[in-house]
């Protein structure tokens, strides 16, 4: 973030921009692509730094580049799998390497390689399955000759910065309608001044005027981007990005490496207590396809959530009063009602919840919403009725939803004793 004061926004500024966020934040769920030369190395996106490849040499990687036909229709139908509703690619990442036809570099997937668009074959895709299109842009550039110099060189920034303001100009006015902008990696001119970000971002909006933007070219603009974690940024729309198996670039990690659709499902939970996205990524293979223990996890991750989204779509409250370690399950919260997340172990045919001190109206079971008879004694809710094993086969996460009689609150403390409420 820039050292000086911020300009404080007018109401209508603000109001513009929940206008523009109503979708995103309907979404919850969005795909990360990250493609690009590096897919066929299979050792990250940052490999061309970590193993110091030399640019002549990372170079011939893009002759080689020979992403399958149809590959972006993979990609689009993953994401509806998964019931995502927007995918963000990596246009260029920090290899330089851009993925549609510029004017500003050869370095392309038109002049080299395949001889195609892929970001307009990704638009395209995009589109036609109803996802709304997000593109990645890194300011960082390990390829272009002033991408390095422009640290200390005026001539080189002013050259570097062009041509930054000429890629995005680009982007934001061959493809048609673009939903969201997502910068990365201000290195090496630090600030957005030097990024002359500001003037970009006004020249973003001015050609998509319903865009989103992110926060990384320093400017906090619309939306935060914690990453690798999920952090609630308090009274600003931020969206988590997450890698499926510790790398963003494809890597061929062994099986137990990648999310299980539980761990995605815990992340969706704690993304909607905290009112914000999860972009989860995805590193297809050298030729563009989505690795299959991708698609087979997401999609029984969209499964799941045709049946259970109301407890991940939509706003909820914070949790407040009730215990965040509630026993084998996890709260979220809408007013009176909560969904209990029953992710440790599915407990058989009755289990209690300890230390509730609002009475409760109703328990039901997820999917169907059957009631299940219960019994509320003074610091003990036992619930009967259940199946003996878990409901949810695919993801192996069990939903109870449970309507209280007024604002719930639970107190559980240390011991067999909450001292504090009685
Ligand atoms: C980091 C990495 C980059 C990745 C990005 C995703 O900035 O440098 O490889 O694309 O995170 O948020």
């Amino acid at each position: 973030m820039p050292k000086k004061a911020q300009v404080k926004e007018s109401p209508a500024v603000i109001a513009d921009r929940q206008r523009r966020l109503k979708w995103w934040r309907e979404a919850r769920f969005g795909m990360f692509i990250h493609y690009g030369l590096y897919a066929q190395m299979g050792r990250g996106e940052w490999v061309m730094n970590r193993e110091r490849i030399p640019v002549d040499e990372y170079d011939k990687l893009a002759d080689t580049f020979a992403p399958k036909r149809g590959c972006a229709d993979e990609w689009a139908a993953a994401a509806k799998a998964a019931n995502m509703k927007y995918v963000v690619l990596t246009t260029k990442h920090h290899e330089g390497f851009c993925l549609w036809d510029t004017q500003q570099t050869d370095f392309n997937s038109v002049k080299r390689g395949p001889g195609r668009d892929i970001v307009a074959e990704y638009v395209a895709a995009c589109r036609k399955a109803g996802l709304r299109v997000g593109l990645y842009y890194s300011l960082m550039d390990w390829r272009h000759a002033d991408g390095a110099k422009a640290y200390n060189n005026e001539k080189a920034r002013a050259r570097l910065v062009d041509f930054t303001h000429n890629c995005v100009r680009e982007l934001m006015t061959n493809y048609g309608k673009i939903d969201v902008l997502w910068y990365d990696v201000m290195w090496p001119l630090k600030t957005a001044d030097r990024w002359r970000a500001s003037e970009l971002n006004a020249m973003a909006r001015k050609l998509q005027p319903d865009i989103l933007i992110n926060n990384r070219t320093g400017l906090p603009e619309d939306f935060c981007t914690p990453e690798g974690h999920i952090k609630p940024e308090e009274g600003k729309a931020w969206e988590s990005c997450m890698t499926f198996n510790g790398s963003w670039g494809y890597v061929p990690m062994a099986p137990e490496e990648w999310l299980s659709p539980k761990k995605v499902l815990e992340m969706l939970r704690q993304c909607a207590n905290g009112g914000g996205n999860l972009l989860l990524n995805i590193g297809p293979e050298g030729d563009g396809a989505v690795p299959a223990l991708a698609i087979d996890r997401m999609t029984r991750v969209g499964k799941w959530l045709r049946q259970y989204g109301e407890a991940v779509y939509g706003q909820f409250d914070p949790i407040k009063e009730l215990e965040g370690w509630a026993g084998i399950g996890w709260w979220s919260r809408r007013g009176n009602l909560c969904y209990y997340w029953i992710t440790a172990v599915w407990p058989g045919q009755s289990f209690s919840i300890g230390g509730l001190l609002t009475k409760v109206k109703s328990v039901k079971l997820m999917p169907t919403d059957k009631p299940l008879p219960f019994t509320q004694t003074k610091d003990r809710l036992l619930i009967q009725g259940l199946p003996k094993t878990c409901p949810d086969k695919n993801c192996d996460v069990g939903m109870l939803k449970i309507e209280f009689a007024g604002e719930p609150k639970q107190r559980l403390g240390e011991g067999t004793v909450y001292y504090k409420a009685y």
